[in-house]
């Protein structure tokens, strides 16, 4: 049976014991792994959920069930987080990426171990598939997300096994283009001493992101959770690779009153402080837990507290 093994949890919990009859909200609800732990640590706290997957959303309409009054639940993606009718949270805790269900459940088609059609939308009612896509996508964008996003160093070998596919008939199946890639940057995977780790795994990321925009829909999403916060309300991120988690320490460094970079060169009385970091390193997840659930091995948690102020921000 599939099972999500929530990431960096006991981190999270304490970051976020406050006091007693907290209001959260998680954006990234997946299997709910975060939301009932904060649920069970304090009956007196009630959370709202949101999750752009309709499987999530099913999940977690059935765990309201569970704990009447105190779960509310939205299928809603988290770039209209403001559009939600609740004003304020003591706590918001985004948990990126995709879960467990979405990577073991085959016909999703985020992975290249499980042969399925090439799908990975996060939200299967958007946009375009990952095989339409790689049809459809300029060179510049096929570009974007296998250099940009997938980080992968031999991407024009990739991109170009891509655009001359596309003459013999598009990649359809998640297997099929794994096998490409393999081709492709032949890395001497599963021949012993060379890299162990797929060579499909960046592009395969690459594209996921590109196509799911994540990192856009990230951007959007922080100001309006930190608007979203009650006065010494704590925003929490955890992400799974460099370019999320550039992202995240840019904006909490910005409201921080700090330099977003090294070459921010703004000058100090034109930085505001709205806010503490509660991070300066991010935390990574203990040696046990990587050896318990692999996937937590790239976690990197951030987190920020809202200054106070009389009158809310
Ligand atoms: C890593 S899982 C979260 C796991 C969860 N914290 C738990 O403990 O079970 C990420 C979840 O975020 C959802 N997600 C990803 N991008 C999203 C977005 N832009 N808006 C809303 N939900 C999103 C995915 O559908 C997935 O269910």
């Amino acid at each position: 049976m599939v099972q999500h093994l929530p990431v960096l949890l006991r981190e999270v919990i304490e970051m976020f014991s406050l006091y007693e009859g907290c209001h959260y909200l998680d954006a990234t609800f997946g299997g709910g792994g975060h939301t009932r732990a904060l649920l069970e640590r304090d009956p007196s706290s009630k959370v709202t959920v949101l999750d752009c997957d309709p499987e999530a959303y099913s999940r977690a309409v059935e765990m309201s069930k569970e704990y009447e009054n105190r779960l509310t639940c939205y299928n809603l993606n988290f770039d209209r987080l403001e559009e939600i009718p609740e004003q304020k949270f003591d706590g918001i805790i985004f948990d990126l990426g995709v879960s467990s269900y979405q990577l073991d459940t085959a016909a999703r088609g985020f992975s290249f171990h499980r042969k399925a059609p090439l799908d990975m939308r996060i939200d299967p009612r958007k946009s375009v598939t990952a095989a339409e896509f790689l049809k459809i996508s300029t060179r510049e964008e096929l570009i974007e997300a296998v250099r940009d996003f997938g980080e992968e160093k031999q991407w024009r070998k990739v991109v170009d096994a891509i655009l001359k596919a596309r003459g013999n008939g598009a990649i359809k199946v998640t297997t099929e283009l794994a096998e490409m890639v393999s081709k492709a940057i032949n890395t001497g995977f599963g021949r012993g001493r060379k890299s162990q780790i797929h060579p499909a795994t960046k592009t395969f990321q690459g594209i996921r992101i590109a196509l799911n925009k994540e990192l856009n829909k990230l951007k959007v999403s922080l100001p309006q959770a930190f608007k979203k916060l009650n006065s010494r309300g704590i925003l929490i991120v955890i992400s799974f690779h460099s370019l999320e988690d550039r992202i995240v320490k840019r904006y909490f460094n910005r409201m921080a009153g700090r330099p977003e970079h090294r070459g921010d060169s703004l000058p100090k009385q034109l930085r505001t402080s709205q806010a503490t970091l509660l991070t300066t390193r991010p935390l990574r997840p203990s040696q046990k837990e990587k050896n318990n659930n692999i996937r937590s091995r790239s976690a990197r948690l951030r987190a920020l507290q809202k200054d106070y102020s009389p009158t809310p921000i």
